[in-house]
């Protein structure tokens, strides 16, 4: 998708120079730095930064950085522990795991002369696949968007929370997909974005790239979703997901539960959209998905930019108060309208996901 007019990626391999170049996440939208990552040190560091966020785009980079270890020693056991190191980078998305797995996988016959050329085209394909996988999403999930545009005639509002934009898979994103198909097509589309704080990726990311597409969208603090919801002002949700159970429960940025919650009350559409690299097919009981809890930094402290143009960080809690961040929660599957995937749309349920996978 574009920034200022030109074509990006979230990340790709420079050939002449042998690094991974990323967009540096951590400093939008205030700053715009194409990032180098020249070792696996380097790529294990984005994701746990969150230099690089987002499921599929996490599973993109651990793909890239067993590359990377390769090309700083073509040994199996260098590769084995530099995988060990990037399952643990951030735990509650499953792309990560997933990637990296895959890329062992593939790894695990070969050659050592031919190590790097034979993981290189495997992450290649990894983060195609996902391009692929975010386009498929979207014209699925724009037959959704039509169908409440020709019943309604007018603006479609949709609702969505955290960023799953481009800028968290590889390109086109899980819930924006479908919001920029639409917009191709001509279908008149608003987007209310939930801020989500505490790193507020709604209103530094999908903002931004909201932006960047002409796409029509007002950030909103957090907890305006249900007011807006009572009022007829949203005609449906869309989130993203770092790890849906194969009983349909769904695992998303903190918040997403209390917007499925007002949303089953008002009636509106509750979607879910994801390519099938997010599905944990292994956890059955959503109490044992993994969740992070994260810097109490996050919350105390927020980033801006200065009346100089100087970007600052700044306390805006009491210095003595405890924090509490937990990055994730869950949203059971009986709030789940249908998830929107590569292959079609279907109910939250393991029968349908199966129907669709297995
Ligand atoms: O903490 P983040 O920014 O890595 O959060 C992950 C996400 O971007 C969201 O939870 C997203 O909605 C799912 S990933 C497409």
């Amino acid at each position: 998708m574009k920034i200022e007019g030109k074509e990006y990626c979230t990340i790709w391999f420079d050939k002449d120079q042998q690094v991974v170049k990323i967009i540096d996440q951590t400093k939008l939208p205030h700053q715009f730095i194409i990032k180098d990552l020249k070792t696996v040190k380097d790529a294990i560091n984005a994701i746990k930064t969150m230099e690089v966020r987002g499921a599929p785009l996490i599973g993109g980079t651990a793909a890239y950085g067993i590359v990377l270890a390769i090309l700083e020693k073509n040994d199996l056991d260098f590769i084995k522990k530099s995988s060990e190191e990037l399952i643990k980078s951030r735990p509650t998305a499953i792309n990560l795991k997933w990637a990296v797995h895959r890329m062992n996988n593939k790894l695990s016959m070969i050659n050592s002369k031919d190590l790097f050329n034979v993981a290189l085209k495997e992450a290649k394909e990894i983060c195609d696949e996902d391009v692929k996988f975010c386009e498929n999403i979207g014209l699925n999930g724009l037959k959704i968007i039509e169908e409440i545009y020709n019943k309604k005639k007018d603006t479609v509002n949709i609702l969505t929370h955290c960023n799953a934009g481009w800028l968290a898979t590889i390109n086109w994103g899980t819930a924006t997909s479908p919001i920029y198909h639409a917009h191709k097509k001509g279908i008149p589309v608003h987007v209310w974005v939930d801020e989500t704080r505490p790193r507020n990726q709604g209103a530094n990311l999908t903002s931004y790239e909201l932006n960047e597409e002409e796409i029509s969208n007002t950030i909103i603090a957090d907890n305006t979703g249900g007011i807006l919801m009572q009022r007829g002002k949203v005609d449906m949700c869309i989130v993203g997901t770092d790890r849906t159970l194969s009983t349909g429960d769904v695992c998303n940025k903190i918040g997403t539960y209390l917007k499925a919650l007002a949303a089953h009350d008002n009636n509106v559409p509750f979607y879910v959209a994801l390519p099938s690299s997010t599905i944990d097919w292994d956890i059955k009981d959503f109490k044992k998905i993994p969740i992070e809890e994260r810097n109490s930094e996050e919350l105390s402290h927020v980033e801006g930019v200065d009346e100089n143009g100087n970007v600052k960080k700044v306390l805006i809690y009491p210095k003595k108060s405890k924090t509490m961040n937990l990055a994730f929660d869950v949203t059971p599957a009986k709030y789940v309208t249908r998830l929107i995937t590569e292959k079609g749309i279907c109910e939250a349920s393991e029968e349908s996901l199966k129907k669709l996978f297995k």
